[in-house]
């Protein structure tokens, strides 16, 4: 009771307020997206995604230097496909020669050390941009898992260290795991999106690899017959504890800021580590606010990332990675 108790004497000098302080953000909390395309000489900036961008693999070299001297030791690939190569089952995903696959061999022959993750998810390769096959205005689960697993297994065998399925078809866990297992891949990890919700927030990253649903008739013009409904909170944990019986490493909220009470719930429930995907949309919205003299960026980027790390995520997946890490040098 006051006078005996004073809050203010924890926080009188930042000596005192370092010392007690409960959370801090370091290089090893992050996983940093990268883009890839085609091409020679390529660092495009992404519209909506200011100061981020797509590289072609020789600069995709660069950036994996960059980032290492940083002390930025995960990265989580995605691929930005060309038209001609999309179709409805993603088959350009399946080349060994794809532009995924020569991403991972890239980045393990620049960096062998640095831990490659990739996304699983036929989205980026699919004409319609839909996550699975799309038949009769539906997309179809079980014919989707056996191409992830087949995806999968072609990027253990390119390289990658992780594979990160981000289409919420249920028992895909399960398919990869048990391809992988047979193939010899025992040691490739499984990073699940287990809780990831139908967002509005990841509009960006559909501009970032132009892979939005398209607007034509019999496919769905949204992801919400697989993607969770943000409404829901028992149903994050019942998703992700079946990814984990399925063999799932380590599981995924998404998106971040957002959703942070799942994060928690997630973090007291489960007993593997807990990563969040703080998204495009959550970077775009405070580069923009930041552009405008709104908000200090650097202020509110470390406040963001303190509170998704503080309600219980082991790993972040972030955009302001390399931001973060130079301002704490
Ligand atoms: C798709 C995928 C998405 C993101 C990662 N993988 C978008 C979507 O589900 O439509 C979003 C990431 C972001 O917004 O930063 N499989």
């Amino acid at each position: 009771m006051y006078p005996l108790r004073r809050h203010r004497r924890l926080r009188q000098s930042e000596a005192i307020r370092a010392l007690v302080r409960e959370t801090t953000i370091n290089p090893n909390d992050f996983l940093v997206p990268l883009f890839v395309v085609e091409g020679k000489g390529v660092k495009e900036e992404i519209a909506s995604m200011p100061n981020y961008y797509r590289f072609s693999l020789d600069l995709l070299e660069k950036e994996v230097k960059t980032l290492w001297k940083l002390g930025l030791k995960a990265v989580l690939l995605f691929v930005k496909v060309p038209d001609n190569l999309k179709d409805n089952s993603g088959t350009e995903a399946l080349n060994p020669e794809g532009l995924m696959q020569r991403a991972i061999m890239t980045v393990k022959n620049t960096c062998p050390d640095m831990l490659v993750m990739t996304d699983v998810a036929l989205d980026p390769y699919s004409s319609f941009g839909h996550d699975g096959i799309v038949h009769g205005g539906q997309i179809l689960n079980d014919e989707t898992n056996s191409i992830l697993a087949e995806m999968s297994l072609s990027h253990a065998q390119a390289g990658a260290d992780f594979v990160a399925p981000s289409d919420m078809m249920d028992g895909r866990i399960f398919e990869i795991r048990s391809l992988l297992e047979d193939e010899g891949f025992h040691n490739t990890g499984i990073m699940s999106y287990s809780a990831k919700y139908a967002s509005g927030f990841y509009g960006p990253f559909r501009d970032a690899l132009d892979s939005a649903p398209v607007d034509i008739k019999d496919v769905p013009k949204d992801k919400q017959t697989y993607q969770m409904d943000p409404a829901n909170r028992m149903e994050a944990i019942r998703e992700t504890q079946m990814d984990i019986d399925e063999g799932a490493d380590i599981v995924m909220v998404k998106p971040g800021l957002a959703y942070l009470d799942i994060v928690r719930d997630i973090k007291n429930t489960v007993d593997v580590p807990v990563a969040v995907y703080q998204v495009s949309g959550e970077y775009a919205m405070l580069k923009a606010a930041a552009e405008k003299g709104w908000l200090d960026h650097d202020a509110v980027m470390m406040e963001q990332l303190i509170s998704i790390k503080r309600a219980g995520a082991n790993i972040i997946a972030s955009y302001f990675a390399k931001d973060v890490v130079k301002l704490l040098s």
